[in-house]
């Protein structure tokens, strides 16, 4: 594997990996949560402000028209990132959250009525989860759960027969952000379309690590945040087919999102500034769209392939430690291991393997349901990126056994 043979040199491209922690070399492990950035996208955040900056879609001058151009060029590099027919089938938002928000209520205030149900399933993250109790919530419609097994895997059995006449969305993600497990989307998009229903895909814990395509899985909804791969904070992308867009209504109202305001009537701006309200981070954008460039460079392939061998190994060496259990355990897996080790409570494990330099995130991830599923409060979590390596997964054994030893 090419990252195997580059390994040091793609280390050195985040600056933060030079980082100790009470002294220690940090050990970064916590991607799920962030991800850490390259100097590519941090020099593009520093150029664009340095050279860059002037409000976009509004001036004639030079600075603003070049602003304008670069953020409209990275909403092409994400369009054919994502492989999308148009460009403004991609909305910039401030993240999944954003995302999801946005499609439950400009989706909702469309297309549902009392009633009408909606399907989401067990793993969801909240962001998932409650956006569409606040909707159930104003049009009094029904939510349905796809259950999961003690593997982690979505019961798609149980999922067909969650459909009825009623049924107006399907809203799951793509890989659970505890249990790792990568859900056969395109299979669950298929079932959806034969009752002619759409589907929203949460991919922020997918885009970073294995490759997507929105137009090969036939998906109407697909949004993921930058900052889950190696790009900006505060910036994300909400995909959705043209034929949706157009016919919902805005998410709010402000400057870009119309074509002509008076007191008595407004009218909306065209995809897909109709759902832009306000500045959009025109800096965030293209430092989003160089994080993009970044990973294309090494190849979403390459990443998955590495990251599975960093899970691999990770796992075998976790399981030889004994008195372990691991949350999801599918054999189609993104680099994810949530766990409990032995009797130790998640937080004294996290906040002692912190004290060695080592960053796991303890609790329940934002994912309550699967906590209920298995009857525990939280767990101690794991999460690669393409810079780990299976040295730090070394570390983190011995930090673990070393935390063992103390109870
Ligand atoms: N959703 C992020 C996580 O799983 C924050 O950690």
């Amino acid at each position: 594997m090419d990252i195997i043979k580059n390994i040091e040199q793609i280390r050195k491209d985040f600056p933060i990996l030079e980082e100790k922690v009470h002294k220690h070399k940090l050990v970064y492990l916590d991607n799920a949560a962030t991800t850490q950035k390259p100097w590519s996208v941090i020099k593009k955040i520093e150029e664009g402000y340095t050279h860059q900056n002037a409000n976009v879609h509004r001036g004639v001058h030079f600075l603003s028209q070049m602003a304008t151009e670069a953020h409209e060029d990275a909403r092409k590099t994400v369009q054919n990132f994502l492989g999308a027919e148009h460009s403004h089938e991609i909305i910039f938002t401030r993240g999944t959250t954003e995302s999801i928000n946005l499609v439950a209520y400009s989706f909702g205030e469309t297309f549902l009525k009392e009633g009408d149900e909606i399907i989401i399933s067990e793993m969801e993250h909240h962001s998932n989860i409650v956006p569409w109790q606040l909707l159930r919530t104003r049009k009094n419609i029904t939510i349905k759960v796809i259950p999961f097994n003690e593997k982690g895997e979505l019961d798609l059995e149980t999922y067909s027969s969650l459909f009825t006449e009623r049924t107006r969305l399907v809203a799951v993600t793509h890989v659970s952000n505890v249990l790792g497990t990568i859900n056969p989307v395109k299979e669950i998009i298929k079932t959806a379309h034969s009752h002619n229903v759409p589907v929203l895909i949460d991919g922020a814990q997918s885009v970073p690590h294995i490759s997507v395509n929105v137009k090969d899985l036939d998906v109407d909804f697909y949004v993921f945040s930058g900052h889950k791969i190696y790009g900006p904070t505060g910036m994300g992308v909400l995909y959705g087919k043209e034929k949706w867009l157009d016919a919902m209504v805005p998410y709010q109202g402000g400057g870009e999102m119309i074509a002509q305001v008076s007191f008595e009537n407004t009218t909306f701006n065209e995809l897909p500034y109709k759902f832009e309200a306000g500045t959009p981070d025109f800096i965030g954008s293209t430092a989003l769209a160089e994080a993009i460039r970044y990973v294309q460079s090494i190849g979403m392939n390459e990443i998955a392939a590495y990251e599975t061998y960093l899970l691999n190994y990770a796992t075998e060496k976790l399981k030889n430690l004994g008195d372990i259990r691991i949350f999801g355990t599918s054999e189609h897996k993104s680099a994810v291991i949530s766990m409990q080790v032995g009797n130790i409570h998640h937080y004294d494990m996290g906040t002692l393997l912190d004290k060695l330099g080592i960053a796991l995130r303890t609790g329940h991830h934002c994912a309550q349901p699967i906590m209920k599923h298995f009857g525990i409060e939280g767990t101690l979590r794991a999460s690669f990126a393409l810079y780990n390596t299976t040295e730090e997964i070394d570390a983190l054994i011995s930090g673990i056994e070393r935390v063992k030893k103390l109870f």
